[in-house]
């Protein structure tokens, strides 16, 4: 019998080549898909972010698990805000960007697969998302606020861009040693960021 037995869950760090290929599609929502999702929440809540996407969990798949705060909507909340911001966590599946809009924002940025590094990002502030959910629902609205960027940030995971690849050359050039030390360190743990928990 084991006591105190402990279960372990991982996500992959920058380095790893997972994080910059281009995913594949989802084909059918099966079983499989339904434990995927369920382990990647599991996973985005003990790291606690707010957005986990499939090839950071180690899966080259186009899926993406959000849960952005409804404490993050400043002002007026976009239809997205609205009408998603009550269904988190949320599942998205093949989901893709329609529209970006020509105004942009700065916002510190960090991401589970980069520990401890938080910059500025400039990105539309609006965009308009597809996506198919679990449920098989297909939802379409324009996404601005902290959900906007989120959905940004984890389609980028999909097409093997992290939120370090998008810095200005200023920026880039003052976490550059960072990053070559956090892939420099992750290689020796096969670029697996792990925690334990009960
Ligand atoms: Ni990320």
């Amino acid at each position: 019998m084991l006591f105190n037995a402990k279960r372990q869950i991982s996500v992959r760090t920058i380095g790893d080549p997972v994080l910059s290929r281009i995913a594949d599609p989802v084909l059918t929502v099966d079983a499989e898909t339904v434990r995927l999702a369920a382990e990647m929440i599991d996973a985005m809540n003990v790291f606690n972010g707010i957005g986990l996407a499939a090839p950071q969990y180690g899966v080259p798949k186009r899926m993406v698990v959000i849960d952005v705060p409804a404490e993050s909507v400043e002002g007026t909340p976009s239809e997205g805000e609205e009408k998603l911001i009550p269904r988190m966590p949320l599942v998205l599946i093949n989901p893709e960007i329609l529209s970006y809009s020509t105004r942009t924002a700065s916002r510190d940025e960090g991401c589970l697969s980069v520990p401890d590094v938080f910059a500025p990002v400039e990105r539309p502030e609006k965009v308009v998302l597809r996506s198919a959910t679990l449920d098989g629902d297909v939802i379409e609205c324009e996404c601005g606020g902290l959900l906007g960027r989120c959905i940004q940030h984890e389609l980028d995971h999909l097409d093997g861009k992290l939120f370090t690849d998008r810095l200005a050359p200023e920026v880039a050039r003052e976490v550059a040693g960072e990053l070559n030390m956090l892939r420099k360190n992750g290689a020796k743990k096969s670029f697996l960021r792990t925690k334990k928990v009960k």
